[in-house]
């Protein structure tokens, strides 16, 4: 099985990634390295200066993920600040601001990046439209699954999804899978 660097302290998403890359023959290491986050309004630049400046500094090819909530009558607001917004005003503050707005509409969106040391990034993103919830409902997860309804299941919010659920449905699943295929088509003896 080959096995890749994931930069990332946040152990959800560690574990969403594997379930998604073991489908792939690739097994996910979670690293000790500081993930180095830049400012900027683009998950894309985000993730692949992050993937390769953790990619230089280990001397191995690594992947690194950006991600962030939009919300359609907040203008996308939260977007890239999702986890400074998550920190600050967290959930609970977003359902304030959006108990007036009759369009709920919303979208996940994440970008992995994958570098090799010396290289460019490799980029590959997904999205997961849906609705904000008029509450938080359930406890799996993290962030701001309490309060995102994924379109084309049921009414529930990713928080109250098992992991494989929330994966199938998931913007990180999404983008995942891309990676994953691309990876599995690059490196064919990776398979399981
Ligand atoms: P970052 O990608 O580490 O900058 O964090 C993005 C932030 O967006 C997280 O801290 C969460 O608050 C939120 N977020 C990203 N993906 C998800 C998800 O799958 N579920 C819930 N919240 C998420």
């Amino acid at each position: 099985m080959a096995e890749i660097i994931f930069v990332t302290g946040n152990r959800h998403k560690v574990e969403e990634a594997s379930l998604t890359l073991s489908k792939y023959g690739i097994r996910v290491k979670m690293t000790e390295f500081k993930k180095v986050e830049i400012q900027s309004e683009s998950l894309e630049e985000i993730a692949g200066n992050a993937a390769q400046t953790a990619a230089n500094a280990l001397s191995a090819s690594v992947i690194s993920e950006d991600s962030g909530l939009f919300i359609s009558a907040l203008a996308g607001f939260p977007g890239p600040y999702s986890s400074y917004v998550f920190m600050t005003i967290g959930c609970m503050g977003i359902l304030r601001l959006m108990s007036s707005q009759p369009d709920k509409r919303a979208q996940f969106r994440c970008v992995v990046a994958y570098c090799a040391p010396g290289a460019k990034p490799i980029l590959f993103a997904g999205t997961s439209l849906g609705t904000v919830s008029n509450s938080m409902r359930g406890h799996w997860g993290f962030g701001f699954d309490p309060i995102f309804v994924p379109s084309g299941k049921d009414a529930r919010t990713f928080a109250e999804m098992t992991t494989s659920e929330k994966e199938f449905l998931s913007h990180r699943g999404a983008a995942f899978r891309s990676f994953g295929q691309w990876y599995e088509k690059t490196n064919p003896s990776s398979g399981v």
